[in-house]
């Protein structure tokens, strides 16, 4: 099959395989070689691949209304929706909830809310950080080559331990001192920058900046949200309440697109009627979906499930004894194992072809990316386990075949 026809944007694929079909914890290519899905569709399919209970909610919902455009005639389904979702966010407050079909476009609705509310223009984010690439969100996506430098943006270093936070906070207090900010955007946990947890403090202190100065806490729980670290929301590891979460990728768990807005009331409705609205937001089946996915959540064992096998993962990378690898860290199965960057690259193109689908990222492609459906289990660790451990010793000691070389060499990739 010819990619040929699909715009360079879309194209940055660790092979070029063509996926056709998924199981489980599995996705399989044309050929129907079976892969460990380590990526999830990018944190996205949480229940893994062929659960019908996500598409039996599809099918009832579909069958009674397809579709409504809630702006103009609402429907039962996002209503519903809306009040669940509000119950799982952090705040006792009152909440509203703004639909929409991408995290992209829920970061925009977010900052236009921001800006309404607090009558300022100015966005503090964080370096490395992927926000989106819609209108808004790719100038407070912070990427080399993705987002342009504007002046109401202001793209600050996230921090890793106390020293850098003290540096980081200090700019964002002489930012917030000089200039009209109407809000901070973080990740809980940053993804693409490659698993960058920040201390604590740091997030209760630029809570704390928000509150002083009139201004706006968004975090992006797009990637981090429904259960991937351990918890419902990834904030909820820090102990704050943010103003606004935005939510999309696995509140569908991969079978429909869609995100949502929840935040304060006064501040979500500081846009006017008509300033974010979508044809499809709030579609009946969409919401039917998630919804099946808070239901399975909270029926079932999946946080403590991704609480046991997350510590367990990262503790089977770390009896790894391999120079090659840096560092390992993550919360829950959100992962990443840092290794050089010239071999990172080589390693998951290995991995690939001995039936793993790791995905990569981190600024200079140097971080392992590890974020599988919620469901895999401790047998399918081990065998990772296994064939990654071989895939090391194979580097070590120089025995990768020429053609991984290659293919590696071949990979696109962004980067700052
Ligand atoms: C943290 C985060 N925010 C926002 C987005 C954008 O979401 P979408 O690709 O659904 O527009 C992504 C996508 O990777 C993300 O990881």
């Amino acid at each position: 099959m010819n990619t040929g026809i699909i715009g360079k944007c879309m194209k940055m694929p660790i092979s070029s395989k063509i996926f056709t079909k998924g199981e489980g914890a599995y996705i399989f290519d044309s050929d129907n070689q079976k892969y460990i899905d380590m990526m999830s569709g990018a944190s996205v399919a949480i229940f893994g691949y062929g659960n019908n209970c996500f598409t039996e909610a599809y099918s009832k919902s579909a069958n009674s209304i397809q579709h409504t455009c809630f702006c103009y005639a609402p429907n039962d389904w996002a209503i519903k929706y809306a009040e669940k979702i509000a119950k799982t966010t952090p705040g006792k407050f009152s909440k509203k909830v703004v639909y929409g079909l991408s995290g992209s476009d829920a970061m925009d609705g977010a900052v236009k809310m921001a800006r309404a509310y607090t009558k300022k223009e100015g966005i503090i984010s964080f370096k490395n950080s992927y926000h989106g690439s819609t209108g808004i969100s790719i100038n407070v996506t912070s990427w080399k080559g993705i987002s342009k430098i504007t002046k109401n943006h202001h793209h600050i270093h996230f921090p890793k331990n106390k020293e850098e936070e003290k540096s980081s906070l200090k700019i964002i207090r002489g930012i917030v001192k000089n200039k009209e900010v109407a809000a901070i955007v973080s990740e809980p946990i940053q993804g693409d920058a490659g698993v960058i947890i920040p201390t604590t403090t740091f997030i209760k202190s630029i809570w704390e900046i928000c509150r002083q100065n009139n201004m706006v806490t968004i975090v992006d729980e797009v990637q981090t949200g429904m259960g991937r670290t351990g918890k419902f929301w990834a904030i909820e590891h820090f102990g704050v309440i943010p103003d606004i979460i935005v939510a999309a990728k696995s509140i569908t768990a991969g079978y429909i697109p869609m995100s949502a807005i929840i935040g304060r009331e006064p501040i979500v409705d500081s846009i006017e009627k008509g300033q974010h609205v979508f044809t499809y937001a709030g579609h009946p089946p969409s919401c039917a979906i998630a919804m099946e996915v808070i239901n399975q959540i909270e029926s079932g064992s999946i946080i403590d499930h991704v609480n046991d096998v997350g510590s367990y993962f990262i503790s089977k990378i770390k009896e790894i004894k391999s120079s090659i690898i840096k560092d390992v860290r993550g919360k829950g199965l959100m992962i990443g194992i840092e290794v050089d960057p010239k071999i990172a690259k080589i390693i998951i193109a290995r991995c690939f072809e001995k039936g793993i689908y790791f995905g990569i990222f981190g600024t200079k492609n140097e971080v392992i990316r590890i974020e599988p459906p919620l469901i895999i289990d401790k047998k399918i660790i081990d065998k990772t386990i296994s064939i990654f451990s071989k895939v090391i010793k194979e580097v070590e000691t120089n025995k990768i075949p020429e053609h991984i070389l290659d293919q590696a060499g071949k990979m696109v990739s962004i980067g700052n």
